[in-house]
């Protein structure tokens, strides 16, 4: 579990800023859920047999004997609260994203915490492939707008209730004659969730599966057709992906796509968004069989790459020289400089050098200097921190100079 400190949090709201942006272009709104459910809920909808609910959950019973759990993932919560509030009754499509964290008992490593902050979106109501394209091109373009570079979009199709036991029961009887080259994990896996072998990440387990069925060969029709009009899809928002025949995803409500957002530069914890498409899971909930398909993108993966950006700090730093009257006459300033949405910071009676220090310290591009001659001539010196090049301006006219200066 991580602080986020002052210096990274620039990075942060100019991710979620940009997430907000992007989403309600494409008309979603927000919904913010507790960060607590009942445990049953992640049970039902991320499955039993999954490391997640297995193994994962931070799980404890409350002062009322009830059995709660903190959120390991959004979508069942989501979902919950769509039933609980009948949104569906008010509007049949539901766009929703949310933000904020999530908790799951891992191994911490590089890319992977025991909190960390997920932005997520549900999209509900609409079950064409072309709502996939479309939610897929949504966390694309936030992928793009935060200037990720070296992104991999992998997508593939689980197929649905009727076909997936069919492949399902080809691929545990593959894994049956295999058992010996699987770790632990895998061999439980054959008769709890077979499909989890593929994404083990133990060499031998890869080895052992090298020839396995694929389950792309294994679609029904209805599914293969799904999957083909969302590949076309892609290809006309002109959006790059590759076919993962391998890509399962952690959880167990998925049907037919699967997503993931792929980034360089993360280590084996790579997938800096994932999701697909989960008919069928606002039903198990209580709520009308309508189809949904979402994604959730993860922050600190994000932020991660995001490091070698340094803040562009817009404000400016104002040193001022004198008594209490300059003082008076700076603050008076940088109050209408506050006023006018011009992010302004002054350090009380300390000395000049170190006013100027801490100016260089800030990032700010700008400084604006107040002393006693400023101060009688009714003028400002204003400070371009990139040149060191100075000019003075009447004090009238200082905010839209420095204004002027920070866009140049
Ligand atoms: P997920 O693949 O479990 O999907 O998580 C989505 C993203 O959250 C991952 O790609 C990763 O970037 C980030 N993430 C997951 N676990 C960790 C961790 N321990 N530390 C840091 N980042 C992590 C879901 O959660 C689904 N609910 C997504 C979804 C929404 N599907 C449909 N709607």
């Amino acid at each position: 579990m991580n602080d986020i400190l002052p210096e990274d949090v620039h990075k942060w709201h100019s991710v979620e800023d940009r997430a907000r942006y992007i989403f309600e272009l494409y008309g979603f709104s927000e919904i913010r859920t507790p960060l607590l459910e009942q445990t049953e809920l992640f049970a039902r909808t991320i499955g039993e047999d999954t490391d997640i609910v297995g193994k994962e959950m931070y799980t404890f019973i409350d002062k009322s004997g009830a059995s709660v759990t903190l959120r390991p993932e959004a979508t069942a919560s989501v979902l919950r609260a769509v039933v609980e509030h009948s949104l569906l009754n008010q509007d049949s499509i539901q766009k929703l994203y949310s933000m904020g964290p999530m908790f799951r008992y891992e191994r911490p490593q590089k890319g992977r915490y025991r909190q960390f902050y997920q932005i997520n979106v549900e999209r509900l109501g609409e079950s064409s492939p072309l709502c996939d394209a479309e939610t897929i091109a949504m966390a694309y373009d936030l992928v793009d707008a935060i200037g990720l570079k070296n992104i991999t979009l992998e997508v593939n199709s689980l197929g649905c209730q009727k076909c997936r036991p069919v492949f399902r029961k080809q691929l545990k009887e593959f894994l049956q004659e295999k058992r010996d080259m699987l770790c632990k994990d895998c061999s439980r896996r054959i008769e709890t969730n077979p499909l989890r072998v593929f994404d083990c990440k133990e060499t031998a387990c890869q080895e052992a599966i090298k020839d396995a069925p694929r389950i792309e060969d294994h679609l029904c029709d209805a599914c293969r057709s799904h999957f083909n009009d969302l590949l076309q899809t892609l290809d006309a928002l002109g959006i790059p992906f590759h076919k993962a025949p391998r890509l399962v995803r952690g959880l167990d409500y998925y049907v037919r796509t699967t997503f993931e957002i792929k980034a360089e530069g993360l280590g084996t914890q790579n997938a800096v968004a994932g999701g697909g498409r989960y008919d069928g899971l606002v039903k198990a909930l209580g709520g009308p069989d309508v189809p949904g398909v979402g994604f959730a993108f993860g922050m600190e993966r994000a932020i991660m790459l995001m490091k070698e950006a340094g803040p562009v700090n817009k404000g400016c730093f104002v040193v001022i020289q004198g008594g209490r009257e300059i003082y008076r006459s700076a603050m008076a300033l940088i109050s209408d400089m506050r006023s006018s949405g011009l992010q302004a910071q002054a350090v009380f009676e300390k000395s000049m050098k170190s006013q100027m220090k801490r100016a260089d310290k800030s990032g700010y591009l700008v400084c604006a200097i107040i002393g006693e001659t400023e101060v009688a001539k009714d003028m400002v010196t204003i400070r371009d921190m990139r040149t060191s090049s100075q000019v003075q301006v009447k004090r009238a006219l200082a905010i839209n100079k420095i204004k002027e200066m920070i866009m140049a």
